[in-house]
């Protein structure tokens, strides 16, 4: 197989292998924001692309996408329980969201995770160039960076972590986490999507290794007299790794969505959505991988009492509701879809009449061309995550209207709310607030729906991915240029 100089590492690589209708084998785009963000930054790029293919995919062989070298990572059936369910899905993920739901803690899930990120570390070894830069992304390969300077010490390693990283109280309750702290400590850049985050990490280094640390930098001492793990062995004062642990916000490919929301196909069917719907009235629109950690309980529950209270019409507004399938082998995540289907059915129930429903609900995934078609159709766009890294569905409705109009509700607990302070901002948790919220954006005037999605098109077209990646490999450079002046 061919070296490349540029690696880019991620549990999910950007196509998803799937079985069509027909029971064929298919491949599709993979769900989520990382593939959303990084598919542009690769295809600009070049290089190749370590990730795992999806369900059933052992023995895969690596392959071109878009001139994207694909290097498959096989999980066996039993990975993808305790590695991928497990231990991402069950334990950090929910540890990471400010524990919505409550983490699982087993010890074989840590194994197989320390096992299978084993495994990424060796292909990643593999696939690069001498000296190459390796990116490794999110909290699925925390242990990568360090087991990859151990098997190639050339190369220049930078990691980044999709989603949030947790407050020192939530963090310590990891039974593994001095484990994972060394392990992100490999890397020469530790990007993070917010201020808090870079700062939690930090926290959690000086409290978990006692490494120094000042603002963005680590000092990792070179030598240590005590075993792994073992905090507090190491000499002060003696030479030490530079590692920066920065926010590094994530974007999109802001021109690409504006490009495909101005062809003529894409307007014609945001034109057919909003007749099928009666034309006229007022149509809410909420997407997200149906996760615990999006609110989509709290934006039904706001709704629903919207309509009891009678400050909704449900002839004048409706609500589609996009959830796409995600995780659903485990438990919160079908819980989690019985009590929104649950909740759907009940509000269609007292407020649907023959020929409208008052909530749409599609438990699907849909092609960017329909996504784009549907921001355009809407009046007003809900993202009430109760915890996200960055949140790209906010970012891809903004940079999506040309038009400069509809309104974005927001969660402050969004990592896109830093950016987006135009938007309607809100706080999930206070049902109340968001009813007024909602209200309010249904009846803002134009004049003043034109001023803020202006002024949040300025800042999407601004920070889009380009400059994401571009700020982030601009420092991996500058630690890779640090490191060669002192060897
Ligand atoms: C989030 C995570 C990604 C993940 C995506 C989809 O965006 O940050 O790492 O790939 O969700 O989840 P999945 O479990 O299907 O890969």
């Amino acid at each position: 197989e061919a070296r490349f100089d540029f690696v880019v590492v991620a549990n999910r690589l950007p196509v998803d292998r799937y079985t069509t209708a027909e029971g064929e084998p298919g491949w599709r785009t993979s769900p989520g924001g990382l593939v959303t963000a990084l598919t542009p930054v690769m295809e600009r790029l070049g290089g190749a692309w370590v990730g795992w293919a999806g369900a059933d995919t052992e023995g895969i062989s690596p392959f071109t996408h878009n001139g994207t070298r694909i290097v498959p990572v096989p999980l066996s059936a039993e990975e993808v329980e305790s590695y991928y369910e497990g231990f991402s899905n069950d334990t950090l993920w929910p540890l990471y969201h400010d524990v919505i739901a409550p983490p699982t803690y087993h010890r074989e899930w840590w194994d197989s995770y320390v096992k299978v990120n084993r495994r990424f570390a060796e292909a990643a070894a593999e696939t690069a160039n001498e000296r190459a830069t390796v990116w490794v992304h999110d909290y699925q390969l925390q242990l990568v960076p360090g087991m990859l300077r151990e098997l190639r010490p050339d190369l220049t390693i930078g990691f980044f972590n999709h989603i949030p990283f947790p407050a020192y109280g939530l963090f310590s309750q990891l039974p593994w986490r001095t484990q994972i702290i060394e392990g992100l400590l490999g890397a020469d850049v530790i990007g993070f999507q917010r201020v808090a985050d870079a700062s939690n990490f930090t926290r959690a280094v000086r409290r978990l290794v006692g490494y120094e640390t000042k603002g963005t930098s680590v000092y990792v001492p070179l030598e240590s007299d005590s075993a792994p793990g073992q905090t507090g062995g190491y000499r002060r004062g003696g030479p030490t790794r530079h590692v920066l642990a920065k926010h590094f916000p994530i974007s999109i490919d802001s021109a690409s969505f504006e490009a495909l929301a101005r062809t003529p196909e894409v307007q014609a069917r945001a034109a057919e959505i909003r007749s099928d719907l009666g034309g006229s009235g007022k149509i809410l629109f909420g997407v997200d991988r149906l996760d615990y950690t999006k609110g989509i309980r709290h934006r039904l529950k706001a709704y629903g009492e919207l309509l009891a209270d009678g400050r909704i019409d449900p002839a004048d507004v409706t609500l589609i509701q996009v959830a796409s399938p995600s995780r659903e082998r485990v438990e919160t995540y079908r819980q989690l879809r019985d009590e929104i289907e649950l909740t759907v059915g009940r509000i269609n129930g007292d407020f649907g009449q023959i020929g409208h429903s008052a909530v749409h609900y599609l438990h699907h995934g849909y092609p960017r061309e329909e996504m784009v078609a549907l921001y355009l159709a809407s009046d007003v766009m809900l993202v009430t995550a109760l915890r996200d890294g960055m949140n790209l569905v906010a970012k891809e409705y903004v940079a999506t209207r040309f038009d400069q109009d509809g309104v974005l509700v927001l969660s402050e607990f969004a990592g896109a709310s830093d950016d987006l302070t135009q938007a309607l901002l809100i706080n999930p948790h206070d049902i109340e607030g968001l009813k007024d919220t909602i209200m309010t954006a249904i009846n803002m005037p134009q004049p003043e729906r034109a001023k803020r999605m202006k002024s949040m098109r300025k800042k999407v077209r601004e920070n889009d991915v380009e400059r994401w990646s571009t700020a982030f490999l601009a420092e991996l450079e500058r630690s890779a240029a640090a490191r060669l002046d002192e060897a």
